[in-house]
């Protein structure tokens, strides 16, 4: 999505890919094969580019960082995306800044000796906050997750120590937290360049079941000051984290009040709804601010935008086969990005725009649900897990 976008400014992008299956390869004109996390990939890679920039965040930031201090433009930089990818960091950061977070403790950290007695220290630490906070509580690995990988609601001390086996057996850093009584999940995505200069888009509202994304609706329903308190924060956790690039940052709506959950240091699932329900792209936004563009306007093209991912179908079957009834959904925008189709795997999304909430919403769903698999109901759960 990224390489369309660079395709309409006349930008060339050079792909760095682990293999030709990657989606991008076929879309590339020009591709390097190697891994993210290597220095000598990255090296080639810097050397044919003005600008290196990424769309996923398993990269080693040691690399990225030499490869800044060589002078080589890395956008967004090793400084925003040690908070991106270390969730104990990025929650220690933002409360330092006075960004409201919720409550958590660092249970366990890599440097410990393993083994039992570091399990037993980690359950000390959860069953402490447990007293303080009450049960349930949410685990988390400290890096790697994503898509609710590394996330564990716990109901009480018998599944925590579970988790506390699984974080040393995978020498993690594990993080406990209050379980938040969430009444809306939301996301902003932001884009800032160099200079300081920031657009924001509308405050998204996304559904999320176990732990999955499953569908954005633009506006986020929730209450207008809310959302401008939100899309706010979102500026503030941007300069912050001296972001250059496109951000997205999650949010929880709970007691009528914010917090701050994750970012995530580039194009987001949670703004695909932006290719059509937007005057500028988050992948187009993206683009200008690391090349350090004037940055383009982020308001609705339409009153109402839903935005539903498609996921494989249980049979396997390549949701390509089934383009035929998506399409005949009116106003249906699919896109497919071309992976290889597996049960459950997160193979495109649908956009549709319109005035009627409720009408575009339906056809979203009724798209993605054509293709194959939507990955449950209009009425997703919100609670992961
Ligand atoms: N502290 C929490 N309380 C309640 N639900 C949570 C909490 N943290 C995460 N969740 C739920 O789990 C989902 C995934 O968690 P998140 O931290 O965003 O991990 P990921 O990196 O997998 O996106 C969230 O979107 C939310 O629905
Ligand atoms: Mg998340």
């Amino acid at each position: 999505m990224t390489l369309e976008a660079a395709s309409a400014l006349g930008i060339d992008v050079v792909v760095l890919a682990e293999g030709p299956e990657d989606s991008a390869v076929a879309l590339a004109a020009a591709v390097q094969f190697g891994s993210p996390s290597s220095a000598d990939a990255l090296a080639r890679l810097a050397a044919a580019c003005d600008v290196v920039t990424f769309d996923h965040e398993q990269l080693d930031l040691r690399v990225l960082q030499a490869l800044q201090d060589q002078g080589r433009a890395v956008h967004p930089g090793p400084v925003t995306l040690q908070v991106a990818v270390d969730k104990a960091a990025m929650r220690t950061t933002f409360a330092a800044a006075g960004i409201p977070v919720p409550a958590f403790a660092v249970a366990g950290q890599t440097v410990e000796a393993r083994g039992a007695d570091r399990v037993a220290r980690m359950m000390a630490a959860v069953a402490a906050f447990g007293e303080t906070y009450g049960w349930p509580l949410v685990l988390k690995a400290g890096r790697g997750g994503y898509d609710g990988r590394g996330v564990w609601p716990v109901a009480g001390p018998a599944e925590a120590v579970e988790v506390c086996r699984w974080a040393d057996d995978h020498d993690a850093i594990l993080l406990v937290e209050e379980h938040v009584t969430i009444s809306t999940e939301l996301a902003v995505l932001v884009a800032r360049r160099a200079g300081g200069e920031m657009v924001v888009w509308p405050a998204v509202e996304t559904s999320q079941s176990d732990g999955v994304c499953r569908e954005v609706l633009a506006p986020g329903p929730v209450d207008p000051e809310l959302a401008d308190e939100a899309m706010m924060l979102a500026q503030v956790v941007a300069q912050t984290t001296e972001l250059v690039g496109v951000m997205a940052v999650e949010l929880f709506v709970t007691g009528g009040a914010l917090v701050v959950n994750e970012v995530a240091a580039r194009p987001h699932n949670s703004g695909h709804w932006t290719i059509e329900g937007s005057v500028t792209s988050q992948f187009e936004n993206h683009l200008r601010a690391v090349l350090d563009l004037p940055l383009g306007d982020t308001a609705l093209t339409a009153p109402h935008v839903a935005c539903v991912n498609v996921f494989g179908a249980e049979d396997g079957s390549d949701p390509r086969d089934r383009l035929a009834g998506a399409l005949g959904v009116a106003g249906a925008h699919v896109h497919l990005y071309g992976k290889q189709a597996r049960p459950g795997r997160k193979l495109g999304h649908v956009t549709v725009c319109g005035a009627d909430a409720g009408q575009v919403r339906a056809r979203a769903w009724a798209a993605a649900r054509a293709l194959g698999s939507a990955g449950g109901t209009a009425d997703v759960s919100r609670v992961t897990r």
